[in-house]
């Protein structure tokens, strides 16, 4: 059963930066893209390296490791969508940012 659990403070994730959280025992970074908050797990599927000190380009974050890289929408791996990261829904709500986890 998922519910919506406070993550960080708005005011935690600048625009283009990310934030790694954890909340209900997963390891997931919060990243602010045009104003928008994503979250995604913070583990590569590839080999296991967190994925905060990736290369943000657009919507998606390149792995720092080994450049696998995901699209923060869907968690899609972009050379296969057969490989995904969890992705999470956000919602902002009283200066809180909450994931649905
Ligand atoms: S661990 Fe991420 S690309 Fe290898």
């Amino acid at each position: 059963m998922t519910s919506w659990t406070v993550a960080a403070s708005e005011n935690d994730v600048k625009e283009g930066k990310m934030k790694p959280v954890e909340v209900g025992g997963s390891r997931i970074l919060l990243i602010r893209i045009d104003g928008e908050i994503f979250a995604i797990e913070n583990r590569c599927p590839h080999m296991n390296c967190p994925l905060q000190g990736g290369i943000l380009l657009d919507h998606s974050i390149k792995c720092s490791c080994h450049s696998w890289t995901f699209d923060l929408r869907t968690g899609a791996y972009v050379a296969s969508d057969k490989i995904k990261v969890n992705v999470y829904e956000t919602q902002v709500m009283d200066g809180s940012i909450s994931v649905l986890v």
